[in-house]
């Protein structure tokens, strides 16, 4: 195997250091962008004068065929033993066009390469992340419609606090979820810069038209300094951050749907398609999707804080450090894509046991505050109406009861501003209605907050993608 740097060496690498330094079993994922590269840079230096048209003309069919050849054969590209994906592709080049292919690397390094790479293939990945929340935000809305009469028990501290509509909950995650779309939007743009002709750390000394090769490849803009372009990995850091926003997010849904699924909830039932069972226990029937969303935040976050970590004190401008930006990369960007893949059809097919979300809805003391507010609008302090209300909760424990099953009589007792009109405001229909302001749960303000949710993602649909 010869490598791209031979000549200064007497000596031939030690197999283990070889294994250790090699990164083509996993930059191998690179391949297309690796070409889509050179293919651009055969052209930036053909218009330069070191290449001939006709020269330029059979790089670039060359590339192209031993890319079809590449993807037809995936586990040649790994079993051909080159040093990383710019090696494998030279290699090939020279075997098909031979001394020919040796000039293509002229005023290229690999750093400036492996960064454009890395680029082109995450603004790819951040397309299909971003789709892949749209379409989870969609199943959010597809299940807020269906379930928008649907009451739920609110809950602070995981005890019950308010009722709310099932469709409100499902309001708060596309909201979430739309500032994460939002975040890689904005990863896209800053990853979207083109670090080709930064050559190895000074710029190139060629006189390549930058911004043309930038253009030509889709990018933004040429990378503005070339020590910048080939040692900074901030883009893919930030991919990685908006990632792990994105995973807390759905961490946070799965766990939700975990315990309003457990039989002592029972708000929600799995699909079988997204449950599995127990090897032991034949009732089983565990949210092993949803536990999977929950726990992959743990290796997302983690590739995060490993890259952060590589690049932190890292010195100007390439050190082999940097050939460890890769898997986290790949790795966290592809689980965050299954999680999200997967939630879409989990909440399609979600069961939702609306008899009991609204018995439970209505249980708990929900309606305490509503019985606080009620005072309030005969007069009483709000302070002195929360210790009625409280003392009345009491009361209502004491005999196992609801708020709304205590005599007038004995409400009166501990509280008299209590006229018999206090029982319609403590309905549940009641006290959901009364959360009648922009983002509130009420009814009315659900359904026109639905709508806006629906117009903002098809807006974000037809126009939004990176
Ligand atoms: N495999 C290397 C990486 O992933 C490519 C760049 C190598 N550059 C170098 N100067 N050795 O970072």
């Amino acid at each position: 195997m010869t490598t791209l740097w031979g000549g200064r060496f007497e000596g031939a690498a030690d197999p283990l250091f070889r294994r250790f330094n090699d990164s083509l079993p996993f930059d191998h994922r690179l391949l297309r962008q690796d070409v889509e590269g050179s293919i651009a840079w055969a052209g930036a230096i053909a218009a330069a004068g070191v290449l001939t048209p006709d020269e330029r003309d059979r790089l670039q069919a060359a590339l192209r065929e031993l890319l079809s050849e590449a993807e037809a054969n995936p586990a040649a590209v790994l079993a051909s033993g080159e040093e990383d994906v710019h090696s494998y592709v030279e290699s090939r080049l020279v075997a098909r066009v031979g001394p020919l292919g040796k000039k293509l690397h002229t005023g290229r390094s690999r750093n400036d390469q492996v960064a454009t790479d890395l680029r082109l293939w995450l603004r790819e990945r951040l397309g299909e992340l971003l789709s892949l929340v749209r379409s989870a935000q969609a199943a959010l809305l597809g299940l807020a419609e269906r379930e928008q009469a649907t009451p739920i028990p609110g809950y602070t501290h995981l005890q019950p606090a308010q009722p709310l509509l099932l469709a409100h909950w499902c309001l708060a995650y596309f909201e979430m979820l739309d500032r994460d779309a939002e975040r890689f939007i904005d990863a896209f743009g800053r990853t979207n810069i083109c670090p080709l002709g930064s050559g190895a750390l000074a710029g190139t000394a060629y006189p390549i038209d930058r911004a043309k090769l930038a253009e030509g490849l889709g990018f933004d803009a040429p990378t503005a300094n070339s020590l910048d372009a080939v040692a900074s990995r901030d883009f893919a850091l930030e991919a990685l951050a908006a990632s792990a926003i994105c995973a807390a997010h759905l961490s946070r849904l799965a766990e939700d749907l975990i315990v309003y699924a457990s039989a002592e909830f029972g708000l929600v039932t799995m699909a079988d398609a997204f449950s599995s069972g127990s090897s032991l226990m034949p009732q089983k029937k565990n949210p092993d999707a949803l536990e999977l969303i929950r726990g992959k935040f743990g290796r997302i976050l983690g590739a995060f804080t490993g890259l952060a970590v590589t690049l932190k004190g890292l010195p100007l401008a390439y050190n082999k450090d940097l050939q460890e930006d890769k898997e986290p990369l790949f790795d966290a960007t592809e689980h965050l894509a299954l999680c999200l893949r997967v939630l879409a059809p989990l909440l399609d097919t979600l069961i939702v046991n609306r008899d009991r979300c609204r018995v439970a809805a209505g249980a708990g003391f929900a309606n305490a505050t509503d019985l606080a507010d009620y005072l309030v609008a005969r007069g009483v302090p709000f302070r002195d109406a929360h210790d009625a209300a409280g003392r009345l909760v009491r009361a209502a424990i004491a005999r196992s009861a609801r708020l709304e099953d205590l005599p007038l009589a004995e409400m009166k007792s501990v509280c008299p501003a209590i006229e018999q009109d206090v029982f319609s405001r403590l309905t549940l229909e009641a006290v959901l209605a009364r959360r009648d302001v922009p983002g509130g749960t009420a009814p009315a303000r659900v359904a026109q907050a639905l709508r806006d949710a629906r117009a903002r993602l098809s807006r974000a649909e037809e126009g939004g993608s990176t």
